[in-house]
């Protein structure tokens, strides 16, 4: 095994707030270990197209608070190829890149396991997405800021909803994932979360509306995970203005404006603790390996067990939201 000198980190996939964060872990722990950082742009699309810098501790001076990335990140059709892979490891070569710590989400460690597998490459990932659908980590790094995010909107949306007397569907991004809608609804106060884990057999609006709902209120807030399987705010609106025309129904869709704004400190100590988790990884002799957190300790998440696996959420917490909404 080569001795590591040089780190390439990259951010890819969505954007998360704390990637910023992370990226200043990772240089300033790796500089710390005596090892050199090079900086990749535009997540696996730079490694293709070699768009890489030196990095040095200063570089990653007043970033911590900022959203977005630094780095700039992208959804590369071009490294799902072997060809790309290739072009891939030849910058690294050229750039004396010894490992990788990739940034980002589901697809950012599904492209990381395929380019170690065949170039042998040492990568560490740091989880970074909104969405909190990887398995082997309590939280991704993002997660909870967006979750504030939809809080802070839902809150807004609960003062109109309360004087027009409506029904509000608030639909939150999530992937594949009902933990920012469901979470969201908690957090939010809100009457309902609809999630796409709940068995597409179950028809959540009509047992929600037909089951007490608004019983004792005349406003209500349903937070709707984005997903084909919910049917998204619209499709739900939709049912609504025909099956159920006696409620006045609004929908709000936040969109991108969950992905942005300054990190939370929670996410800004997580994004800390994982960039310099991935740097002790490596230090280790780990490889292929996602950083995670598991009741507040730094584990290693073998990729395969990342990604493979489906993170499973508290239905229990479904029941919390019903219970609460009364
Ligand atoms: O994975 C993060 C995420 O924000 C998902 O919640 C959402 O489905 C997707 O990315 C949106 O991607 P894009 O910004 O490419 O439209």
């Amino acid at each position: 095994m080569t001795k590591i000198k040089t780190i390439g980190m990259l951010t890819s996939g969505g954007d998360a707030p704390g990637m910023n964060a992370a990226l200043r872990a990772v240089t300033r722990a790796a500089i710390y270990n005596g090892f050199k950082v090079k900086g990749i742009y535009r997540g696996y699309r730079g490694l293709v197209e070699n768009e890489i810098a030196d990095f040095q501790a200063q570089d990653v001076s007043n970033i911590i608070h900022r959203g977005g990335t630094i780095l700039r990140t992208a959804r590369c059709n071009e490294f799902k190829t072997v060809e790309g892979r290739k072009k891939a490891f030849e910058n690294m070569k050229k750039h004396d890149i010894d490992a990788l710590v990739v940034i980002g989400g589901d697809g950012t460690l599904t492209g990381a396991r395929e380019f170690a597998r065949e170039f042998d490459v040492p990568i560490v990932g740091i989880p970074g997405t909104i969405d909190n659908d990887l398995y082997g980590t309590d939280h991704t790094i993002g997660y909870d800021t967006a979750l504030n995010t939809i809080m802070w909107c839902v809150d807004r949306i609960r003062d109109t909803a309360n004087s027009h007397e409506r029904l509000f569907f608030i639909e939150v991004m999530g992937r594949n994932a009902g933990f920012l809608a469901l979470n969201g609804a908690i957090a939010g106060g809100a009457e309902a979360a609809i999630i796409p884990e709940i068995s597409i057999e179950q028809d959540q609006l009509a047992e929600l509306i037909e089951h007490g709902f608004r019983t004792t209120k005349k406003s209500s807030i349903v937070l709707v995970a984005e997903s084909p399987i919910t049917g998204g705010a619209m499709g739900l609106a939709e049912r609504v203005r025909n099956e159920y025309p006696q409620y006045d129904v609004r929908v709000t869709i936040l969109g991108h404006l969950q992905r942005g704004g300054s990190p939370t400190a929670q996410d800004r100590i997580l994004a800390s603790r994982m960039g310099a988790a991935a740097i002790d990884a490596l230090v280790e002799g780990q490889r292929n390996v996602m950083i995670g957190d598991d009741d507040e300790k730094m584990v290693y998440v073998p990729f395969s067990k990342a990604i493979k696996n489906e993170k499973t959420i508290d239905p229990q917490l479904l029941q919390t939201v019903h219970e609460l909404s009364i």
